[in-house]
């Protein structure tokens, strides 16, 4: 009996409690690139929640604004960016930090793995100084401790030799070792938050997988919150507690991996599920016509709707809503009648 109220009562605490990270209808314009060009938009409307410990899946094209989100929760937006809605964290509306707020979250709460390690790295600066760097600059370890733990988690993420991998320059390493480095890097300040922006895209397949095993060994062992971003829907599922789809700047499904994959509800990600090459299918691949649009290519009316088999007038005047039922959410008018002919996949 005990146990049943404890349970409850941890249950609406649960509930009660904020998101760790809350993306509420984020909408970003930026200063075109060329001179005297006018704002263009490049995220429409993106809200998205990752719970504490929980890892979430961000899917979409190239240019659909996967990278724009994860730049306006780190505060990186280029300059000029006008941005509309909230990212909350921890239920802290981030437009709200000072400067020594910014720092302490961006060194402390959140952290950053980026698609090309590479250029986050300084050629002239040793593996070991430079995973520390942060850590101590911000006065959260000293060097020693530091260095203590950044050879723990080198040999937790699978790098025995530890210490004469810290001495080594980043030239010396391997793609798929200096992604490790990256994650071990990340980990450093124990982030409650962890943002992946396509970690292994420019690794080989082999390696790839290696490496989001690990991370997401780390992430879940640690219950770190993820945001994980990549074009590839498979992977996202396979390592993601849920997924958000997103094309043209605007989150067009959300909902549990599995049941996203097995029953997708905007045609959007039922196309995507379509043209992806699978082993044990044989069925045809049906590429989705026409190609993928900016944020700022985008009619008034549904984003995809150009390049939607089943668009009517009212999709291409009207722009729907993400509306949530049952655990699911979608922006899609026709999303009832068409629950029983889109057709999903396997995760
Ligand atoms: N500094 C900038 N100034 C103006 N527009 C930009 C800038 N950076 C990106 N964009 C535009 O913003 C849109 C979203 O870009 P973003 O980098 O978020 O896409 P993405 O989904 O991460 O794509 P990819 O998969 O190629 O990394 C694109 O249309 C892009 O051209
Ligand atoms: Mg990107």
């Amino acid at each position: 009996m005990t146990a049943t109220k404890t349970t409850e009562a941890e249950m609406r605490q649960m509930a009660a409690a904020p998101a760790l990270l809350d993306i509420e209808h984020l909408r970003i314009d930026l200063p075109g690139r060329g001179r005297g060009d006018s704002m263009r938009r490049v995220i429409h409307d993106v809200s998205l929640s990752v719970a504490p410990g929980a890892s979430v899946g961000l899917v979409g094209e190239s240019g659909s604004g996967k990278s724009m989100t994860t730049k306006a929760v780190m505060g990186l937006l280029p300059k000029g960016a006008k941005v509309s809605g909230a990212v909350r964290f921890r239920g802290e509306d981030v437009s709200t930090y000072d400067r020594k707020r910014w720092t302490a979250y961006r060194s402390h709460d959140a952290s950053m793995i980026h698609q090309d390690p590479r250029s986050y790295t300084n050629p002239l600066v040793r593996m070991g100084d430079f995973l520390i760097e942060s850590v101590v600059a911000t006065r959260q370890m000293t060097r020693d401790e530091a260095r203590d733990k950044a050879c723990a988690l080198l040999r937790e993420v699978g790098i025995a030799d530890a210490a004469r991998r810290m001495e080594q320059y980043p030239h010396e390493l391997s793609g798929g070792l200096l992604q490790r480095m990256m994650i071990v890097m990340a980990l450093m300040p124990s982030p409650s938050l962890v943002l992946a922006d396509e970690p292994t895209t420019a690794l080989d397949p082999t390696v790839q997988s290696e490496v989001v095993a690990i991370l997401s060994e780390q992430i879940r062992e640690r219950s770190v919150g993820l945001l994980f971003i990549t074009h590839d829907l498979d992977l996202a599922a396979a390592i993601n507690d849920s997924l958000a789809v997103m094309y043209a700047g605007v989150i067009v499904e959300k909902g549990p991996s599995s049941a996203l994959v097995a029953h997708p509800r905007h045609p959007y990600t039922a196309g995507l599920l379509r043209s992806r090459p699978r082993l044990d299918e044989v069925e045809e691949l049906r590429a989705i016509p026409g190609r993928p649009l900016s944020a700022f290519e985008a009619g008034k009316g549904c984003v995809f709707a150009s390049r939607c088999e089943f668009a009517t007038d009212r999709c291409r005047e009207e722009r729907p809503e993400l509306i949530e039922a049952g655990g699911r959410s979608v922006a899609c008018h026709r999303a009832d009648e068409l629950s029983d002919v889109l057709v999903g996949g396997s995760a």
